[in-house]
């Protein structure tokens, strides 16, 4: 079987199942400030509503997007309508992006506002999960302002499921993990520095989503291996990984990537 129907596994304490290949949707809305080895063009509302039935018949029911990724939640709203049940729905705050700039807001009002956008950008009543996207003053931002607090208060509303923190250190991991559900972190064949917030959510039953696992695209480039077989084999290797979320708009990269984890994963189990 190369699908991933019968591989979701759980969100953290949740109550919510996820595939363990998400699919990242950076490259749905933005072309300007993004570092990925090749050019690319956006794909036009056609390609995007087939990428999504692909990921959808292969199994994929994680979708990862953001307020800085452009127009990425405003297309993911018509292009998922009459689907919401299908999938779980990952967005963030903190960072937005205009004009070629990005800037950061974690201040309460802010933080309400923007997922309260959110909500309307994607035409659903509540999101999945909602993640701080940090600007890697991580500490800073979850010890002095006032985002991780207003995203447990607006879980407690329900509109949002669960909250969580994409930072760039290993404290501000750990420290995202004692109250919140997720972490998402960077960890792939060219960077394992934050592997102790794997460990620690693998101990405490946190859920941990991994970002740029294929060090956005940048393994790709090694001849030899098949670098998405040994960029998997090490995520999936590690207890704590619920799940990988690849940005990639090719439907043929999608479905290696989908079947090399399924291999993986079913190897490793
Ligand atoms: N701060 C944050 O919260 C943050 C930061 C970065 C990323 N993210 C999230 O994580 C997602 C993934 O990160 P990412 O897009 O930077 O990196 P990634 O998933 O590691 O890599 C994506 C790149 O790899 C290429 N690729 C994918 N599968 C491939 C394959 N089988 N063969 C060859 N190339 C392949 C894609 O190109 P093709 O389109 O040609 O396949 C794309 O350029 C993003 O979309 C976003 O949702 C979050």
């Amino acid at each position: 079987m190369k699908t991933l129907h019968d591989l979701h596994r759980p969100l953290g304490n949740l109550g919510i199942h996820v595939s363990p290949i998400g699919l990242g949707t950076v490259k749905l809305g933005r072309d300007q400030g993004v570092k990925y080895p090749n050019g690319f063009t956006i794909p036009d509302d056609h390609e995007a509503q087939m990428l999504l039935k692909l990921a959808r018949d292969l199994g994929i029911n994680l979708i990862d997007t953001a307020p800085a990724y452009g127009r990425s939640e405003e297309r993911l709203g018509p292009l998922l309508r009459g689907q919401r049940q299908d999938w779980v729905i990952v967005s963030k705050v903190g960072e937005e992006f205009e004009a070629g700039q990005s800037s950061h807001d974690f201040s309460a009002a802010h933080t309400r506002l923007s997922v309260e956008r959110s909500l309307k950008r994607l035409e659903t009543d509540f999101i999945d999960l909602v993640l701080v996207h940090s600007d890697g003053n991580d500490l800073h931002v979850l010890t002095e302002c006032e985002v991780y607090q207003t995203l447990a208060d607006l879980k407690r509303e329900g509109k949002i499921r669960g909250f969580g923190f994409s930072g760039k250190t290993v404290e501000g991991g750990l420290r995202a993990l004692q109250d919140g559900d997720c972490a998402m972190v960077t960890y792939n064949l060219n960077e394992q520095g934050e592997k102790p917030v794997l460990d620690y959510a693998a101990a405490h039953g946190k859920a941990i989503l991994i970002k740029k696992a294929l060090a956005s695209g940048h393994v790709c480039l090694s001849p030899g291996v098949d670098p998405v077989q040994a960029s998997f084999e090490l995520l999936f290797g590690h207890p704590g990984v619920t799940g990988a979320i690849v940005g990639t708009i090719n439907p043929l990269h999608l479905a290696h990537n989908v079947a090399t984890a399924a291999a993986v994963i079913r190897r490793q189990a």
